[in-house]
């Protein structure tokens, strides 16, 4: 179609053309054939699954809390990346996929110095400085070059994968920014470092392949093989991370306590749950590598989108929680002890298997009266509309989790009572010694409950109620059911 002939075509009436997708001379003009749509497509898919990988390594090992939850939003928009490529490749007359081949060796390598390297900061660098900007640049190149009439489904995954990824950056970046103004420490320039990395890219022609290949630089971190570090670790606001000392679940079902007061045990109970994407990043690391599982081996990618999303609403749980406490004037670090006893004792003693079949036999039972109803009659009833909110969505994803156990734990076996039965038996298995615990010096137990109460109190500008004050029961105290009702959800 030549210019002139542009120029003389009229839809109907002036009716806005081609269904909005685009206009006559952007739908008429060049664009991406199949190939090589699907080419770039699975280069952005290979980045994403590389740094989804790279943050379910940190999210237990991280110790500042805000990067905890940053990273399991991130591994969450990154798994939802990767399955909208995924499903837009399978349209482009293209199986086998072959998703899980390496696109270039040297854009493998790029991805491996970032996961392997030494520190935070570095880390940070090259995730959120080098790799993420790399992506979003040749989605944003795809963008252009593509046909928006030819490839408009194309398209459109990208109008929700690219704002996303420019989020990540934004958060990245200030995250950069803020962990450099709070450091005394001189630090070695990362210039080079960024300069090496961006070797890299360039050696394996730019992230989607497109552009001319230089030389790639000398391997820095990726020589040595890379250590999964499952240990939980937690910043300075954790101070007591063994401390098993308030027994949460019997304040909470105590009938002759008020829900206004029960509260403070619910936001503790939702912030402590730090602890699941802690558990729940290392099933899922462990199970893409096939390291940590006996030889258990990878599933299907449907296990890892649900379980990732499952892991960060587990996050925003804990985010509700911390919510809870700063709204109500509460200076949690100094007031509540946060442990991390399950998670660490989880991922330190049980497979990755046994760890889901755990954390779904935790979760089967919080569908009982006891359970998520319940905490939400508590909110309801407390009078605090912030409780109530929360418990509500704390409920309904909790019906979503015991659909994703019943799609990738239950169906592992032939009736439900068996599943239940191997899930009480891998806990079982866990040992948890408080006493030894405490006779090592990791923690007195003590119990913080009264603390808390009176902080509550005088936010409230009332008299603490001296039964309230002198609630004192320990997880350590009630041995027999200790492990079943100590957990998180
Ligand atoms: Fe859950
Ligand atoms: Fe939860």
């Amino acid at each position: 179609m030549s210019d002139g002939t542009l120029e003389n075509y009229r839809s109907l009436h002036g009716l806005p053309e081609l269904a909005g997708v685009a206009d006559l001379a952007g739908a008429g003009g060049p664009g991406l054939g199949v190939q090589e749509c699907v080419d770039r497509l699975k280069c952005f898919h290979y980045a994403l699954q590389r740094v989804w990988q790279v943050l379910l390594t940190r999210i237990a090992c991280e110790p500042i809390y805000e990067l905890k939850m940053g990273y399991s939003y991130h591994a969450y928009l990154a798994a939802e990346h990767i399955t909208l490529l995924r499903d837009r490749v399978a349209e482009l007359r293209h199986p086998p996929l072959g998703l899980d081949k390496v696109p270039d060796d040297n854009l493998e390598a790029f991805f491996d110095e970032i996961r392997n390297a030494p520190d935070r900061e570095r880390l940070m660098e090259g995730l959120y400085r080098v790799a993420l900007p790399a992506l979003r640049e040749s989605m944003e190149a795809y963008r252009e070059q593509t046909n928006p009439l030819t490839d408009a489904p194309g398209l459109r995954i990208l109008r929700v994968i690219l704002p996303e990824v420019e989020d990540m950056i934004s958060w990245g970046e200030k995250s950069c920014a803020a962990l450099e103004a709070a450091s005394s420490v001189q630090r070695e320039d990362p210039l080079e470092w960024k300069e090496e990395l961006r070797g890299w890219l360039a050696a394996s022609g730019g992230l989607a392949g497109t552009g001319d290949r230089g030389d790639p630089p000398s391997q820095r971190y990726s020589a040595e093989e890379f250590h999964y570090d499952s240990t939980p670790k937690r910043d300075e606001r954790f101070p007591d991370p063994y401390n098993m000392g308030v027994h949460a679940e019997e304040f909470l079902y105590d009938e002759s306590f008020e829900s206004r007061d029960k509260v403070f045990m619910m936001f503790y109970k939702r912030l402590r749950e730090i602890d699941v994407p802690e558990m729940m990043a290392s099933i899922l690391y462990e199970m893409v590598t096939e390291s940590g599982d006996e030889g258990e081996g990878k599933r299907p990618w449907g296990f890892y989108r649900d379980m990732t999303r499952q892991l960060w609403d587990e996050a925003r749980h804990a985010m509700m929680g911390e919510v809870g406490f700063a709204r109500s004037g509460i200076d949690w670090p100094s007031k509540v002890m946060i442990n991390f006893t399950w998670s660490k004792g989880l991922n330190e003693q049980l497979t990755p298997r046994e760890r889901h079949a755990v954390l779904w036999f935790i979760e089967q039972g919080l569908m009982s009266k006891t359970g998520k109803r319940y905490e939400w009659e508590v909110g309801a009833d407390s009078g605090d509309d912030f409780a109530q909110l929360i418990q509500d969505f704390d409920w309904a994803d909790e019906v979503l989790h015991a659909r994703i156990g019943r799609d990738w734990y239950v169906k592992d076996f032939e009736t439900v009572a068996e599943a239940a039965a191997y899930g009480s038996a891998c806990w079982d298995k866990v040992v948890s010694d408080w006493e030894q615990w405490k006779a090592d010096g990791l923690t007195e137990h003590h119990n913080w409950w009264p603390d808390l109460y009176r902080e509550v109190c005088s936010y409230r500008g009332e008299e603490p109620d001296p039964r309230v004050l002198a609630f004192d029961r320990s997880y350590a105290e009630t041995r027999a059911d200790l492990q079943r009702i100590s957990a998180s959800g």
